[in-house]
């Protein structure tokens, strides 16, 4: 039987795990539309992540994050970068992998904080970053263990990674 190609591909991993920039060069690639879920929340919702935390809260962010899935998710031929904490909602997960392949990156604490120290718009990392990323890293070590494909990025530049996945999209 010929093998079916799943409809969207979704990354999902903790925050400065490269989602954003494989997934853009992926898109690219491959023809496919690149989305981002924070970028879709913020043009819905009119503000920015930072402001939407500010002012409602992450349990409201949270909603508007799982509304942005089950939307894009209706759509076709995408590759979709997923906020760091898209997999806590068990609907979320099951919506990923009936929606398309979902592929995760991971990269161990201290890329981690390299990465992201350099970029002050994450609330869940606001003082002290190091302390930050290593408590919310203990609390999600097992959340993204759903995926069909686990890339650890630590040591490898994003051609590389999405030389791997498109290896296995076929
Ligand atoms: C979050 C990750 C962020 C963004 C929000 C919450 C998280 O996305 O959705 O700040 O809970 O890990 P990135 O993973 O793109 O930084």
């Amino acid at each position: 039987m010929e093998h079916v190609k799943k409809r969207n591909l979704i990354l999902i991993g903790f925050m400065g795990t490269g989602k954003s920039s494989v997934g853009k060069m992926l898109a690219e690639m491959m023809n496919y539309t690149f989305v981002d879920t924070d970028s879709y929340i913020e043009s819905k919702a009119g503000s920015s992540i930072p402001e939407i935390f500010a002012s409602s809260g992450e349990e409201v962010f949270r909603q508007l994050e799982q509304e942005a899935i089950q939307e894009i998710l209706q759509g076709d031929g995408q590759v979709v970068s997923t906020g760091g904490g898209c997999v806590l909602r068990e609907s979320n997960r099951v919506a990923m992998l009936a929606g398309g392949q979902v592929i995760a990156l991971t990269a161990d604490a201290d890329s981690i904080i390299a990465r992201v120290s350099q970029d002050p718009n994450r609330p869940l990392l606001q003082g002290n970053v190091e302390e930050r990323v290593h408590t919310l890293l203990e609390q999600r070590k097992d959340v993204y263990r759903f995926a069909d494909l686990t890339i650890d990025t630590t040591d490898l530049t994003v051609d590389t990674i999405v030389g791997i996945i498109l290896g296995h999209h076929r």
